[in-house]
C-alpha cells in the first residue's frame, strides 16, 4: 500500500484474538466502603444516597460504588477522575491489597474475591506487576538488586534473577546503571527502575498508579513515548491511572472516568472526547483536541464520483463533468485503489485519434492513503501537500471512502468552539 499512515488501533485489539475468549478482567457490581460496619451502607435506604450523605449519616466513606468493567487481554486501560474518585481504591481491590465490600473481580476466569490468602499471594506475584507514583525503590539496594527484588521474594536463585533483571533493565534503557544506587538517578530513571522491577517477573497485568505524575513534563512525555513503544512489543494488559487527559488519550485503548467512586463513563478516547456523558466528563475533556482522537473512519464519506479502471476515458469524463468534478479516484475490479485521474488529462487524451479502451495507467496518479484508524492529526501533512481529498483504504488497499479537508476542519471546529465559558 502506498504511503499509508497507520495509527494506534482504537479498539485496542492489537493481537488476533479468539472472539470466544473471555475478557481478562471482569469486575461486577464492586463496592468498597471504608469505615465501621461497612455492609450496612449497601442496604436499600442508604445505598442510593450521595457519598457526602452516607458519610454524614454513618461516618462511612464510599471508595467505590457499583463499579462494572471489563478489560481485554492486551488492552491499555486508563482510569481517570478527580482526586478521591476511587481510582487507587479500584487498583488496590484488583490485587486485593484492599478487600471489596461486595461484588466480584474475575481475572483469567478466577474469582479473586473468593481466593484464600495463600492462593492470593501466589496469584498476585504471578499475575501482576505494579508501578506507583513514588517509585518505592529500596535506597540501600543497587539498581540491579531493586530490579531483581520481586524475583528474590519469589525465591528464584541469584543467577537467574540477575539475568532476568539485567534483561528488563536493558528493556527500559538502563543498561550500564546496574551498580548505582537509586539516589544517584533522576526521577525518570528511578521510575524506569520501578518499571523494570515490575516487568522482571513477566506479569500478565501491569498496574500503574500515576507512574509519571512526579516527573517533569518533558521527561514525562518521553516516558509515555517509551511506554507506547514498549507496549507495542510486550502487549501486556495495562491498567493505568492518570489525571492527565493528554496522557490518557495518548496511551489508552479505553478510558473509564470515575467520580465519587462511580464509573460515570467508559469508552474509547474518541467516544469520551466526542460524546462526554455529563458536565463532569465534559470538564475533563474540554482541552482535548479532537484531532488527536477522531479517526478517518469516523468522518469519511463516499465520493461523488468513483471511476472504475475498465471504464473508457469518455465515460469517465462524462461522469466527472456531470458532477462538476476535476478529478476522481479510480479502483480496479477488486475495489483496490489505483490512484486519482484528472478531467483535463482525460480531455487531452480524447483529442487524440487513437482512444484507449480503458483509463490508461499513465493517467492514474498514485496518492497517499490512510486507514480508517488514522487520527486526523496524522492527516494534516497529507492534506497540506495534496489538492485531493484523502482516500481511506483497508489494509489490503481496498477503497473505503474519502476525507476532505473541509470535513477535517469541520469536525475539529465545533468542539474547539465550545472551549470557552
Ligand atoms: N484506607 C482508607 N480509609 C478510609 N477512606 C479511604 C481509604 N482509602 C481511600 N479512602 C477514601 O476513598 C475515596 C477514594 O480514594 P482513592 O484513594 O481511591 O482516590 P483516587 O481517585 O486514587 O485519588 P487520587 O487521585 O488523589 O489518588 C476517597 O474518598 C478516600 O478518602
Ligand atoms: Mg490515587
Amino acid at each position: 500500500m502506498p504511503d499509508s499512515i497507520n495509527s494506534k488501533d482504537p479498539s485496542g485489539d492489537l493481537s488476533a484474538k479468539d472472539p470466544a475468549e473471555k475478557p481478562q478482567v471482569i469486575i461486577k457490581d464492586l463496592w468498597k466502603i471504608f469505615g465501621r460496619d461497612p455492609k450496612r451502607v449497601l442496604k436499600k435506604e442508604l445505598r442510593n444516597l450521595s457519598k457526602e450523605e452516607v458519610q454524614k449519616k454513618t461516618g462511612c466513606i464510599i471508595g467505590m460504588r457499583n463499579v462494572n468493567l471489563t478489560i481485554e487481554k492486551g488492552q491499555f486501560y486508563i482510569l481517570m477522575g478527580l482526586s478521591g474518585s476511587g481510582k487507587s481504591t479500584l487498583i488496590r481491590n484488583i490485587i486485593r491489597l484492599v478487600n471489596p465490600t461486595s461484588g466480584s473481580i474475575e481475572i483469567n476466569g478466577q474469582n479473586v474475591t473468593k481466593m484464600s490468602q495463600e492462593n492470593l499471594l501466589q496469584f498476585r506475584r504471578k499475575t501482576f506487576g505494579m508501578v506507583f507514583q513514588h517509585y518505592g525503590l529500596l535506597p540501600h539496594l543497587t539498581v540491579l538488586d531493586n530490579a531483581a527484588y520481586g524475583l528474590k521474594v519469589k525465591g528464584l536463585p541469584k543467577g537467574e534473577r540477575y539475568a532476568k533483571a539485567m534483561q528488563t533493565l536493558e528493556t527500559v534503557g538502563l543498561k550500564g546503571w546496574e551498580d548505582y544506587y537509586p539516589g544517584s538517578l533522576s526521577g525518570g530513571m528511578q521510575q524506569r527502575v520501578g518499571l523494570a522491577r515490575a516487568l522482571a517477573n513477566d506479569p500478565e497485568i501491569l498496574l500503574m498508579d500515576e507512574p509519571f505524575s512526579g516527573l517533569d513534563p518533558l521527561i514525562r512525555r518521553q516516558m509515555q513515548d517509551e511506554l507506547v513503544e514498549l507496549q507495542e512489543k510486550l502487549k501486556k494488559t495495562i491498567i493505568f491511572v492518570t489525571h492527565d487527559l493528554h496522557e490518557a488519550l495518548k496511551l489508552g485503548d479505553r478510558i473509564a472516568i470515575m467520580r465519587n467512586g462511580e464509573v460515570v463513563q467508559e469508552g474509547t478516547p474518541e467516544e469520551i472526547v466526542t460524546q462526554p456523558a455529563d458536565d463532569y466528563v465534559q470538564e475533563f475533556v474540554r482541552d482535548a483536541s479532537p484531532a488527536k482522537v477522531l479517526t478517518a473512519g469516523s468522518i469519511m464519506e463516499a465520493p461523488k464520483v468513483l471511476l472504475y479502471a475498465w471504464e473508457g476515458p469518455k465515460t469517465a469524463l462524462t461522469l466527472l463533468r456531470s458532477e462538476k468534478r476535476n478529478a476522481a479516484f479510480v479502483v480496479d475490479k477488486s475495489h483496490k485503489l489505483l490512484g486519482v485521474t484528472r478531467a483535463d488529462r482525460l480531455e487531452k487524451l480524447l483529442e487524440k485519434e487513437e482512444r484507449p479502451k480503458n483509463i490508461p495507467s499513465e493517467l492514474i496518479k498514485q496518492v497517499s492513503t490512510v486507514t480508517e484508524e488514522t487520527i486526523l492529526e496524522d492527516m494534516f501533512a497529507i492534506i497540506s501537500e495534496n489538492p485531493y481529498p484523502v482516500p481511506v483504504t483497508d489494509e489490503k488497499g481496498k477503497f473505503k471512502g474519502i476525507v476532505t479537508t473541509d470535513q477535517i476542519f469541520e469536525s475539529i471546529a465545533p468542539l474547539e468552539g465550545e472551549n470557552h465559558d
